[in-house]
């Protein structure tokens, strides 16, 4: 891995009376970067620190804010002169290294690059063949970091970028520029803008979320701070996760449409009052900075367990298997969100639910077995292989026609969906038991023998006794 760090003296700052020696010990312990870049960032922080109270950013130094999608961001220069003096500033904009956040916020960094307190765990991932060499994070990084630090290292969607899009950027998500949040009830979410590519390696950090177009940190409080902060409620909100996790308008069925599923399928209709972060980011009683006279305050977790975490995994999803009529082989499997605040799976379109039902005889062999996937779409419409022909002259062929390619499949199970699938297996009269299992998958295109990415979220079974036909 790089050093995520420019030339330190382009960071101005502040000395806090007794930081210097608290935050160059916690720099030493931080597992995420290499010891060579913990050198350079230690380097950087300390002059950081230790620039002269008051200084200014050295002429030339403090960029202008980079330029958004937004029209209110063209009038966020002027601003910025106002600022008091002596607060740090963030000419690095988003790409602002998350150890100089972690330096002063230790308990929510920690959290951030190691998982703490969380069962993340980075799971090796295969593109395509199970033969295929893994996808797996470089040895010095923590693999039970959150996945939005790791975003800028994961090498799953890096090497998808290179294979579906030839080289296009997909940086707009993965890794942003500053924004202001959108609107909540925007009919659709435009893309934020991506960073330049020299300057994608910090991936996403806590400036991603907590930068403003105009240079300050946007957070719940009204407090003051050695940077400049404004106090944004929206941040408890999920305008705060929009931007990314959804593009374009609604599409039943469509990947990257959490915020809009959320919106249109859990808040609306009354389902439930949680934001995202009520869900992903559960809080505790601390300070916000552990070396600061600051009172003690309900902190956000900063964990966002999704996919990569099986105690998520296993709220979300319910299962009953249900014996049509008694005597015969008819049944019904009833599959229901019942906890997730959007549609599961939600997200990419790599990612996949699977229901696999199979009939043991008393003798514990296989009698018949049926599997259904649960996936979101590619594109606006349901996958499906008729497509394959014209998916070849898309400028995302690659893409879309792994999609395609797979045939059709159930769509999503949408918040608070209960839905039934009926299965008639083909069955002499006996005695059997019916398993059903939901397993989730990180990466539906790869092999299915490849089950390292994969999770079972839910079991049951049913004792039937069959005496005749359907
Ligand atoms: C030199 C120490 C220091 C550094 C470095 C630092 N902060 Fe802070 N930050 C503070 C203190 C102190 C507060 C006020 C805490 C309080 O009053 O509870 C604060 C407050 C905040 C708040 C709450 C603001 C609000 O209005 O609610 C956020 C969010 C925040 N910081 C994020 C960041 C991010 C992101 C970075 C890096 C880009 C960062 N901080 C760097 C010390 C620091
Ligand atoms: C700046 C863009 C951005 C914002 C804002 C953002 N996310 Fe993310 N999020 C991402 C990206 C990109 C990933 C995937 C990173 C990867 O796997 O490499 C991700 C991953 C996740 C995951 C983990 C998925 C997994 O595979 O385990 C969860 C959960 C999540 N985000 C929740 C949230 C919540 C809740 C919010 C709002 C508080 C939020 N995110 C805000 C970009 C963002
Ligand atoms: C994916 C977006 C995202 C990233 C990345 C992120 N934060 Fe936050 N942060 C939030 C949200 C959302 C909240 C408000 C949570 C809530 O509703 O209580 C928050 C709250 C905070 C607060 C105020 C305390 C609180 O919970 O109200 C501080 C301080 C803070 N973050 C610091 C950081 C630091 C330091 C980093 C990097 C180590 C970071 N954040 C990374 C989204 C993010
Ligand atoms: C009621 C609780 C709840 C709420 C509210 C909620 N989620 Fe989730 N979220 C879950 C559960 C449970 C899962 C695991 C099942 C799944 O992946 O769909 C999950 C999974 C995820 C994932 C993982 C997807 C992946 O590919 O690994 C992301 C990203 C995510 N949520 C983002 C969000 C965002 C953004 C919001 C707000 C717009 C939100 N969630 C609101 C409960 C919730
Ligand atoms: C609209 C924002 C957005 C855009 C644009 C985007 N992504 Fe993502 N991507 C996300 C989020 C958010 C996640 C986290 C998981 C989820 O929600 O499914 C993610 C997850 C992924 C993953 C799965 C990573 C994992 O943790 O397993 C891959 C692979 C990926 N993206 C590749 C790409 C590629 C390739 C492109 C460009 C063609 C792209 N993404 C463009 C937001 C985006």
């Amino acid at each position: 891995m790089q050093c995520h760090s420019t030339s330190p003296r382009r960071i101005p700052g502040v000395a806090h009376a007794g930081l210097v020696q608290k935050a160059s010990q916690e720099i030493h312990t931080m597992p995420i970067v290499s010891p060579r870049c913990t050198q350079s960032l230690l380097v950087l922080v300390l002059v950081c620190l230790l620039a002269p109270a008051g200084a200014q950013a050295p002429a030339g130094s403090a960029a202008p804010p980079p330029a958004g999608p937004h029209e209110e961001q063209e009038q966020a220069v002027p601003r910025r002169e106002e600022e008091p003096t002596g607060l740090m500033q963030f000419p690095l904009g988003t790409a602002t290294p998350s150890e100089i956040c972690g330096a002063c916020h230790k308990a929510i960094y920690r959290e951030f690059a190691t998982g703490f307190g969380s069962d993340l765990e980075y799971k090796a991932i295969v593109y395509q063949a199970a033969t295929g060499t893994p996808l797996t994070l470089p040895a010095h990084v923590s693999a039970t970091a959150t996945l939005h630090a790791l975003a800028g290292i994961d090498p799953f969607p890096i090497h998808a970028r290179t294979v579906e899009e030839e080289g296009h950027a997909c940086n707009v998500c993965h890794f942003p520029q500053a924004f202001e949040l959108p609107d909540m009830e925007a009919p659709g979410i435009t893309k934020p803008q991506g960073r330049a590519p020299e300057q994608e390696l910090g991936g996403l950090t806590c400036a991603s979320c907590h930068l403003t177009p105009d240079g300050k940190i946007r957070g719940p409080y009204n407090v003051t701070a050695p940077h400049p902060t404004v106090a944004d409620p929206r941040i408890h909100t999920s305008a705060m996760c929009a931007y990314c996790h959804a593009l374009g308008q609604r599409v039943v069925g469509k990947q990257t449409q959490t915020f809009l599923e959320w919106r249109e399928d859990f808040h609306k209709p009354g389902l439930g009052s949680q934001h995202c972060q009520d869900c992903h980011m559960f809080r505790t009683l601390r300070k916000l900075a552990e070396d600061f006279d600051v009172p003690v305050r309900a902190v956000a977790r900063h964990l966002w367990t999704g996919g990569h975490s099986t105690q998520r995994l296993r709220t979300a999803l319910s299962l009953v298997i249900v014996q049509d009529e008694e005597g015969r082989p008819g049944l019904h499997v009833h599959v229901m969100n019942i906890g997730a605040g959007h549609s599961v799976p939600t997200g990419s379109n790599r990612r996949a639910v699977y229901l696999m039902a199979e009939v043991f005889d008393s003798q514990g062999q296989e009698a018949a077995s049926q599997e259904w996937m649960f996936a979101p779409w590619y594109g606006e419409r349901p996958d499906d292989r008729a497509f394959l022909v014209e998916d070849a002259r898309r400028p995302d062929a690659a893409a879309a026609i792994q999609a395609d390619a797979q045939g059709p499949h159930e769509a999503p199970i949408r918040a608070g969906e209960e839905r039934v699938l009926s299965w008639v297996p083909p069955l002499v009269p006996g005695q059997y038991t019916v398993r059903a299992r939901l397993i989730y998958d990180l990466n539906r295109y790869n092999d299915r023998t490849f089950t390292e990415d994969q999770t079972e979220m839910y079991r049951a079974s049913l004792a039937i006794t069959v005496r005749g036909g359907p």
